[in-house]
C-alpha cells in the first residue's frame, strides 16, 4: 500500500506528465502550421512519450493499490515563436521536469517507499536523456539559425524520428 503523501506526488506527476503532452501537441501544431513538418513530428512523437510516461506512472499507482486523482490539464500557452524559441522552451520544460522528478525521488527516498524509488529511478534515467535529445537539438538550430536553407535540412533531419 502506498502512503497518501507519495499518491497525492505521483497523482501530481501524472498531472503534469499529461500537460506535457499537451505542451508538446501544441508546439507541433504551432510549427506544422509553419509548414516545419519534420519538427511538428518530432514533438508529436514527444507529446506520445509524455502520454506513455503518465500511463506508466498510472500502472504504478494501481498496482501500489493507490488512488488515481485525476485533475483537469492545464491549458498550453499559445504562440511559441520560432522554431528555436520552441526548443528553447522543450528544453526549459524538460528542466523544470527533472527537478520534480528528483524531488520524487527524494520523497521516495525519505519514506523509506523503496518499490517508488525504484519505479522512479526509470524516470530519472529518461530526463537524462530527454535533455541531451533536446539540448542536441537546440544546439544545432543555434549553429544553423531559424533562416537560411540549413533548417529545412534540419526539419527533414527530425521528420525521420520513430516512435517508440
Ligand atoms: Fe515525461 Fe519529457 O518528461
Amino acid at each position: 500500500m502506498i502512503s497518501k503523501t507519495m499518491q497525492d506526488a505521483l497523482n501530481a506527476q501524472i498531472n503534469l506528465e499529461q500537460a506535457s503532452a499537451q505542451l508538446y501537441l501544441a508546439m507541433s501544431a504551432h510549427c506544422e502550421a509553419r509548414s516545419f513538418r519534420g519538427f511538428a513530428h518530432w514533438l508529436k512523437v514527444q507529446a506520445g512519450e509524455e502520454t506513455a510516461h503518465a500511463l506508466k506512472l498510472v500502472d504504478f499507482l494501481l498496482a501500489r493499490k493507490g488512488t488515481l486523482d485525476l485533475r483537469p490539464i492545464a491549458a498550453p500557452p499559445t504562440g511559441f515563436g520560432g522554431v528555436i524559441e520552441v526548443f528553447e522552451k522543450t528544453l526549459e520544460h524538460e528542466k523544470g521536469i527533472t527537478a520534480r522528478i528528483n524531488a520524487l525521488f527524494e520523497q521516495a527516498r525519505s519514506e523509506k517507499d523503496f518499490a517508488s524509488e525504484m519505479a522512479l529511478q526509470w524516470y530519472v534515467t529518461e530526463q537524462v536523456e530527454e535533455e541531451s535529445r533536446v539540448g542536441l537539438i537546440v544546439d544545432h538550430l543555434h549553429a544553423v539559425g531559424d533562416k537560411g536553407g540549413a533548417i529545412w535540412y534540419l526539419d527533414s533531419r527530425l521528420a525521420k524520428r520513430g516512435t517508440t
